[in-house]
C-alpha cells in the first residue's frame, strides 16, 4: 500500500470475502483509504465493487475477513450503527423522496444520533458546498435534474456526519455535463473537508481526475493500487482485460 507515514488510516479492508448464496464475489480483497483522501475503485461490471461498499456499510451479512473503520471492527455491526460511526452509502439508485422536498430529503439524512446534534452546522455545512441546494430548498426533489438528485443524495449523505462516503457509480445515467457537476461536487468535498470518500466509476478520467489514489478490483481482488497521478486512463482500462 502506497502511504505516508503522516496520514491517518480510516478504513482499512483487509482479505475480505463475500458471498451470495454460493457465488462468492470477494476472494481475499484488501485496500485502505486515509482520512481525507479521495479513492476511486474501478473494475469490469460484475466484479464486486458494489458489493465491497455494501460490505462496508453493513449490507453484506456473508462478509469474512476484516474491515477497520477507525482502527475498530465493523464486521458484523448493524448497519445503522455503522452509519452512527460516521459512514455514508450513496447507492447506485437515486434513492431520494421524490415527494419531499430538497430540505426534507437534507433533513431525513441527520436520523442518527450524532447527527442529530450537528443538524444546523451540518445544513450550513451542505449549503455552503452546494449553494444549489439552497436555491433549490423547497423544490421537489422528484422535479430535479439527474445531476442535482445524485447532488442530494450526497448532501444528505452529509448530513449523517459522515467521516467516510461511500459513492457507487454517481455519473451513470448523465450527461457530459451533469457528470462535471456531480465530479465538481466531488472535488469541493476533497478540497473543503477532512471527509473522505471511496468512489466506484466506470468513468475513468472523470473519477481519475478527482481521486488521489485508485484501486482496480477483478474478479474480487485488488489487483493494482496507484497513487492517481501515476496511472493514465488507457492503462486502467487495459488492465480490466
Ligand atoms: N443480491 C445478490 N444476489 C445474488 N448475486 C448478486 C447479488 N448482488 C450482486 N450479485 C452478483 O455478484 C457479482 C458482483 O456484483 P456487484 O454488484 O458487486 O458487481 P459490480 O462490480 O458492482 O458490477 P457493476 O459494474 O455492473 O455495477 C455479480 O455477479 C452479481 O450478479
Ligand atoms: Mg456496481
Amino acid at each position: 500500500m502506497i502511504s505516508n507515514d503522516s496520514n491517518k488510516v480510516i478504513l482499512s479492508i483487509c482479505d475480505l470475502e463475500c458471498n451470495y448464496g454460493e457465488l462468492q464475489v470477494l476472494h481475499k480483497a484488501s485496500l485502505n483509504i486515509n482520512q481525507g483522501e479521495v479513492v476511486a475503485l474501478f473494475g469490469p461490471n460484475g466484479h464486486g465493487k458494489s458489493t465491497l461498499l455494501k460490505a462496508v456499510c453493513g449490507l453484506n451479512p456473508s462478509s469474512k475477513g476484516s474491515i477497520l473503520f477507525e482502527g475498530s471492527e465493523i464486521i458484523g455491526t448493524e448497519s445503522d450503527q455503522i452509519v452512527e460511526k460516521g459512514v455514508a452509502y450513496i447507492s447506485e439508485a437515486r434513492n431520494i423522496f421524490k415527494d419531499m422536498t430538497v430540505l426534507e430529503n437534507l433533513r431525513l439524512g441527520a436520523y442518527n444520533r450524532r447527527a442529530r446534534k450537528k443538524v444546523k452546522e451540518n445544513f450550513e455545512f451542505v449549503y455552503s458546498l452546494f449553494p444549489k441546494l439552497f436555491e433549490r430548498n423547497e423544490q421537489m426533489a422528484g422535479t430535479l435534474s439527474g445531476g442535482e438528485s445524485r447532488i442530494l443524495a450526497v448532501g444528505r449523505g452529509l448530513m449523517s456526519d459522515a467521516k467516510l462516503l461511500l459513492v457507487d457509480e454517481p455519473s451513470i445515467g448523465l450527461s457530459p455535463i451533469m457528470k462535471k457537476t456531480v465530479f465538481g461536487a466531488i472535488n469541493r468535498i476533497k478540497k473543503n473537508t477532512d471527509i473522505s470518500v471511496l468512489i466506484v466509476e466506470q468513468e475513468v478520467d472523470y473519477a481519475l481526475a478527482v481521486a488521489d489514489r485508485i484501486y482496480l478490483l477483478k474478479k474480487g481482488k485488488v489487483v493494482l493500487e496507484r497513487k492517481a497521478g501515476e496511472i493514465l486512463k488507457s492503462e486502467i482500462e487495459k488492465a480490466y482485460f
